[in-house]
């Protein structure tokens, strides 16, 4: 597919999601993997169930894939806001807490960089690979500028981006080009360095507490996914448990000093400190 200048917008994020809904999701141990992974990066970093309100920026695994986890917070806490930017996506992912039997009514289709919300109204922001979709870093700083708006004091961030330290990850020259032959699924954004985010982070008002590297396997996306795929296909199960074995072994590179040059996104817990 090829996708516009400003991946940002709302009419290729609907295209996507129409695309999506036809094409189905076929990674489904890469999803389980990836699920597991962010359940137990909160788990770690935040306590769901005293938590408060809860606002997670994108909708996109609730409304297609088995990489979901907002349902399973939803067990927890009915306290939960989702939001996105295509609407298409946001219907999408009501149909499927429906199915979960979890709350959607606070599922709203809105802008990151604009929340319908509040001053100091949210406790805890979960920020997974949305802030990595648009064409400027301004745009990220704009987005977190907002998130430390509507987040209360003391309230935490819990945030993802792509990782342009990671050894595979292409120059940005390469993945404008991908995008502009139709070979990306959707389109990739600009994203901040592992120092720039946290010093952004610290302008903007956080303490940076923790951070870390999630998801070691290299890019490009497509070529993991395909492996993920023709292995499944042909052990017909026989491989399932070696390729969650394989999976497990690679989630170790996160206990090294060497995370960053091999996790694909930088992973960070921040706090919003009272002098913000
Ligand atoms: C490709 S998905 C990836 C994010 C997903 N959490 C993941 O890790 O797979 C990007 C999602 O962010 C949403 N999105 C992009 N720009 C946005 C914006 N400015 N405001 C709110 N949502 C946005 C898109 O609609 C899409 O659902």
């Amino acid at each position: 597919m090829r996708v516009d200048r400003d991946g940002s917008s709302t009419r290729h994020w609907d295209h996507v999601a129409r695309r999506w809904v036809l094409n189905g999701y076929s990674n489904e141990l890469l999803a389980e993997h990836k699920r597991k992974t962010h359940l137990a990066l909160v788990a770690r970093w935040a306590n769901v169930e005293n938590s408060g309100r809860i606002l997670k920026t994108d909708l996109f695994e609730e409304a297609f894939g088995p990489d979901q986890f907002l349902f399973d917070l939803g067990q927890v806490t009915s306290n939960v806001i989702g939001i996105d930017c295509s609407n298409e996506i946001v219907v999408q992912a009501k149909r499927q807490a429906k199915q979960h039997n979890v709350d959607e009514s606070k599922y709203l289709c809105c802008e990151v960089r604009h929340l319908p919300f509040p001053e100091n109204s949210i406790d805890l922001i979960i920020s997974n690979s949305t802030l990595d979709h648009f064409p400027s870093e301004t745009d990220i700083v704009t987005a977190l500028k907002e998130l430390g708006r509507v987040l209360r004091v003391g309230g935490t961030l819990i945030l993802t981006i792509d990782n342009k330290s990671n050894l595979t990850y292409p120059p940005y020259m390469l993945m404008r080009l991908w995008m502009q032959l139709g070979l990306a699924p959707y389109f990739i954004g600009k994203t901040l360095s592992p120092a720039k985010l946290r010093r952004t982070l610290e302008e903007i008002g956080f303490a940076v507490e923790e951070s870390t590297a999630i998801f070691h396997y290299p890019h490009p996306d497509a070529l993991v996914r395909w492996l993920e795929c023709s292995l499944r296909k042909m052990g017909r199960g026989k491989f399932d448990d070696a390729i969650r074995k394989g999976l497990a072994v690679l989630d170790k590179l996160e206990g090294k000093r060497s995370k960053y040059l091999t996790g694909r996104y930088v992973a960070v817990k921040a706090v919003k400190s009272a002098t913000s």
